[in-house]
């Protein structure tokens, strides 16, 4: 067993009722979480249509109960952006954001090509920059650009 298993499964027992699902996550669950930290969630369709088409998808559960998720988009061989990290506010600070990430990068690691290198990029607010450092993630240069597209048909 390699470290970061064995500290995931350290993280697992001490929580009761623990549950760690891979492609599970429902556009429900996933408009619910958001809610809980964001307000006003994206509509169920385009929710669902994410879903279908995000190449990773994690959540935790306790009891049974949806406590965490995040997702990976990305083509496997050159690039990966990580989305949608939310732990539950009751839920947050008890290592479970830290197992949403393993869990992640496990799976970049598990398909990527032997020996080559992925970029991993993610967005992150100021205050959220020192939990993902604790993983290796740096900032450059480089600035977000966007622009909310209207779709018409
Ligand atoms: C950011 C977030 C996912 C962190 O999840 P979490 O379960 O609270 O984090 P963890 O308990 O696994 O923390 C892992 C480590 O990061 C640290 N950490 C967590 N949040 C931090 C913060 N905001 N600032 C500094 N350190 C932080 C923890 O202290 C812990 O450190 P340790 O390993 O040295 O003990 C969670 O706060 C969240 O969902 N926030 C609201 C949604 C959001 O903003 N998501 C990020 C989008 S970019």
């Amino acid at each position: 067993m390699d470290a970061r298993t064995g500290a995931l499964l350290e993280e697992k027992k001490n929580m009761k009722n623990l549950e760690i699902k891979h492609d599970e996550l429902t556009a429900e669950e996933f408009r619910y979480l958001w809610k809980s930290v964001w307000g006003e969630p994206p509509s169920l369709e385009q929710t669902e249509l994410a879903m279908k088409n995000s190449l990773f998808r994690v959540s935790v559960y306790i009891d049974n109960r949806i406590v965490a998720m995040a997702r990976a988009i990305g083509d496997k061989g050159l690039c990966y952006y990580i989305k949608d990290v939310v732990v539950h506010p009751d839920y947050q600070r008890k290592g479970i954001g830290k197992i949403l990430i393993q869990e992640i990068l496990k799976f970049i690691n598990d398909n990527g090509i032997p020996e080559t290198q992925i970029f991993v990029e993610l967005c992150a607010m100021p205050d959220k920059i020192p939990f993902y450092k604790k993983f290796g993630f740096e900032s450059n240069e480089a600035q977000r650009l966007r622009i909310m597209h209207q779709v018409r048909k």
